[in-house]
C-alpha cells in the first residue's frame, strides 16, 4: 500500500510550505482521517517530519536521508513521469536483480534501486563500493530487441545525457572520460556505468544500464583508498541535495535518453554533447587493448563512439573499448 503513501507524501509537496489539512487529505484519497494519521505516524518513524500548525493541519519540513519509495514516486509524480520503479533496501548488484528479473519475464521497462549493494559490480570485474546509502546505485532493464550494432554507442550516449542533465539540472559541471566514468571538474570520479546484455543472434533482448552515482557522500563516507579520487554531487556543487529528488530526476533524465536512443533522436545532441563534455580529445593517453598498451593522443570519437588515437607512429586506430589511463601530473 506505499501508493497511499505516495499520494499522501505528493499532497505535502505540492502543498510545499502551506499546511495540508488532515481532513481534506483523507476526503481527497477517499480514506478515513484514522487511515491518514495512521500514516502520517509511520512515515514519522521513518524519517519524515510532519510539523502541526493549529488547525490548519501539517506541514512537511523533513524528509529521510536515504532513499524511500514512495517518495521517489511522489517526486515522479510531479515530474509527470510514469516509470516502472522499485527501490530495494539490500540487494548482490542491482544490475543481477534486474538480470534475474528480465529473465523470469518481468515486462521492461523498469528500474531497480538499491540503498546498499553488496556486490556492486565494476567495470572489467572490479568491485563498486557500495555500501554508503546516501549514493545511487540504479539499474534500468530493457527489451530492446534492436541489431546488436546499434548498442555499440549506447552507453556513451547515456553518459554524455547525464552530463547534459546533471548540468541544466543541477548546475555541476561534469566531464566524461571515455567510454564511462563520469568525472568532477577536479577528476575525481563521481559516476560510472555498467552496461550488460543478453543476445540472440543477432538482436539485443535483454539489456540492463547501470549508474553507480555518488550524491551525498563526503569524502569520509568512501573507503580509506578512494578518498583521494571519489567524489560526489554534494562535493562537486553548491548546496544541499535530496537524494529522493536527484534519484526521481536522475530517472527521468535516463529514460528519456533511452527514448531518444531508441526512437533515433540521439544523434541530434551527440555531437555537441561530446565536444561539451569530453574529457580526453587532445590528451596523451595509454590505452589498454587486448592486453596490450597503446600510447597515442586522442583525436575524438567517431559516429558509434569508438575513440580515435593517433598512436605513436602517427597511425589512426579506432578503439571501441578499453581501459584509458592519463599519466599522472
Ligand atoms: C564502473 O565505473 O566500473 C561502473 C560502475 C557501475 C556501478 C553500478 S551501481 C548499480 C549497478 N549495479 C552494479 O552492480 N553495478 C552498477
Amino acid at each position: 500500500m506505499s501508493d497511499l503513501d505516495s499520494s499522501i507524501l505528493s499532497a505535502f509537496l505540492e502543498a510545499g510550505k502551506s499546511p495540508v489539512s488532515g481532513d481534506r487529505l483523507a476526503k481527497e484519497l477517499g480514506v478515513s482521517r484514522v487511515t491518514v494519521w495512521t500514516r502520517l505516524e509511520r512515515l514519522r518513524t521513518q524519517g519524515f517530519v510532519f510539523e502541526a500548525s493549529t488547525r490548519k493541519g501539517y506541514t512537511l519540513t523533513s524528509v529521510p536521508e536515504v532513499l524511500h519509495e514512495a517518495l521517489v514516486r511522489a517526486q515522479l509524480r510531479r515530474l509527470k513521469v510514469t516509470a516502472e520503479v522499485e527501490i530495494m533496501a539490500e540487494t548482490d548488484s542491482t544490475n543481477s536483480e534486474a538480470e534475474r528479473r528480465l529473465a523470469s519475464g518481468r515486462d521492461a521497462p523498469f528500474f531497480i534501486l538499491a540503498q546498499k549493494q553488496t556486490a556492486g559490480r565494476g567495470r572489467l570485474g572490479r568491485k563498486w563500493h557500495s555500501d554508503y546509502p546516501g549514493n545511487l546505485y540504479l539499474s534500468l532493464a530493457l527489451r530492446p530487441f534492436i541489431p546488436t550494432d546499434r548498442l555499440k554507442p549506447f552507453t556513451l550516449w547515456m553518459g554524455l545525457a547525464l552530463c547534459a542533465h546533471l548540468d541544466e539540472v543541477h548546475g555541476v559541471r561534469l566531464g566524461l572520460k571515455w567510454p564511462n566514468d563520469l568525472q568532477a571538474a577536479d577528476g575525481r570520479k563521481l559516476a560510472g556505468m555498467l552496461t550488460e546484455a543478453r543476445l540472440d543472434a543477432d538482436a539485443v533482448r535483454d539489456l540492463v544500464f547501470g549508474l553507480g552515482l555518488n550524491v551525498t557522500a563526503k569524502s569520509k563516507d568512501f573507503p580509506v583508498e578512494l578518498r583521494e579520487v571519489a567524489s560526489s554531487l554534494v562535493m562537486a556543487g553548491k548546496g544541499a541535495i535530496e537524494i529522493n529528488l536527484v534519484a526521481a530526476q536522475i530517472i527521468a533524465a535516463l529514460e528519456r535518453a533511452w527514448d531518444d536512443f531508441f526512437q533515433d533522436r540521439w544523434l541530434e545532441n551527440f555531437k555537441s554533447y561530446w565536444k561539451r563534455y569530453d574529457n580526453l580529445t587532445g590528451k596523451a593517453v595509454t590505452i589498454q587493448l587486448r592486453g596490450k598498451p597503446v600510447a597515442g593522443v586522442v583525436q575524438g570519437i567517431d559516429d558509434d563512439g569508438a575513440l580515435i588515437l593517433k598512436d605513436t607512429n602517427g597511425e589512426r586506430i579506432l578503439i571501441s573499448s578499453g581501459e584509458v589511463t592519463l599519466p599522472k601530473v
